[in-house]
């Protein structure tokens, strides 16, 4: 592993193609020094000032840390990294965790506008009870395995996932598959349905009011499978379309190869979108359960 100023980085435990990236208190010092130039209202209203926390945080790193986590993320052999404090003070606080993943992610591209929240940034809680219209915040379903920006118009190339909180949570772990990894990619992704078209809506919470029309499967620059899925947005037109879902879904929930990840409170899990699938486990049942997660997805800036 390489050596970067400020940081400790390893592979993960559970898979080599993760890397494991440590923050360390001296950089953390600093950045919470730094960000208090800033409140939350500016970094919200203001996108010039969520690059200007990304260089405080480059800076910091000699300018390494930019270089190293794109390489990551198009590194095909890899693509996700899990990145946090070392250790958690008590300034380590919801506010400077919002201004961390903005300057991480402003490391990587641009993020998109997240429908659900009006902002650059969505951060939900998932508790004991729910009524929403989506399994993210149903505690004790399982997340299935899926891609972010199925049903929206912009490209999604990475996300990330910051666990902002946690209290009386117990499993509810991350769960992730790389698609080099999974036994039936080959036989899917050369199926013709996978190419079709596929119409995909989502549910009125995201706030999204248009279908788009896109294939389960393309394929990048070297050939190699990409995936756009989540199982509850496709809107199957015939019976094959619907079959083909149903046997994928049950292909990526039967696969042995899926990492479960535990997370950290402060970490962040960021991964290439067009080749991990995540999901969550259900978590354990609790009347008290709380978790408070961060999303940010967005592209790559292309120069
Ligand atoms: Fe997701």
């Amino acid at each position: 592993m390489i050596n970067i100023t400020g940081l400790k980085i390893n592979k993960n435990s559970s898979s080599k193609r993760i890397v494991d990236i440590k923050i360390k208190e001296e950089i953390i010092i600093e950045l919470i020094n730094l960000f208090k130039r800033f409140d939350l209202t500016a970094i919200e209203y203001k996108p010039f000032t969520r690059f200007t926390v990304a260089k405080y945080l480059d800076d910091l790193t000699k300018n390494e840390l930019s270089k190293y986590l794109n390489d990551i993320l198009r590194d095909r052999k890899t693509g996700c990294f899990i990145i946090g404090p070392e250790d958690i003070t008590n300034e380590v606080d919801d506010n400077f965790l919002v201004k961390l993943s903005t300057a991480i992610t402003h490391l990587i591209g641009i993020p998109n506008h997240d429908s659900m929240s009006g902002k650059f940034y969505a951060r939900f809680h998932v508790k004991h009870e729910d009524k929403s219209d989506s399994y993210l915040r149903k505690a004790y379903n399982n997340l299935d395995l899926h891609t972010d920006g199925t049903y929206v118009k912009e490209i999604t190339d990475w996300l990330m996932m910051t666990k902002i909180h946690e209290k009386n949570a117990k499993e509810g772990e991350s769960v992730m598959l790389h698609l080099d990894d999974w036994e039936s990619c080959d036989e899917l992704f050369n199926d013709p349905i996978g190419r079709e078209n596929f119409i995909w809506g989502s549910p009125k919470s995201k706030n999204v009011d248009y279908k788009v029309m896109h294939p389960i499967f393309t394929e990048d620059n070297n050939g190699f499978p990409q995936i756009s899925y989540i199982d509850q947005f496709p809107e199957p037109q015939n019976m094959i379309q619907g079959l083909f879902l149903q046997k994928l879904s049950d292909a990526l929930e039967g696969s042995k190869n899926k990492l479960i990840l535990k997370l950290s409170i402060g970490s962040a899990i960021v991964a290439n979108n067009h080749f991990w699938l995540h999901g969550r486990r259900p978590f354990k049942l609790n009347k008290n359960l709380s978790r408070e997660l961060l999303r940010i997805r967005g592209s790559f800036i292309t120069n």
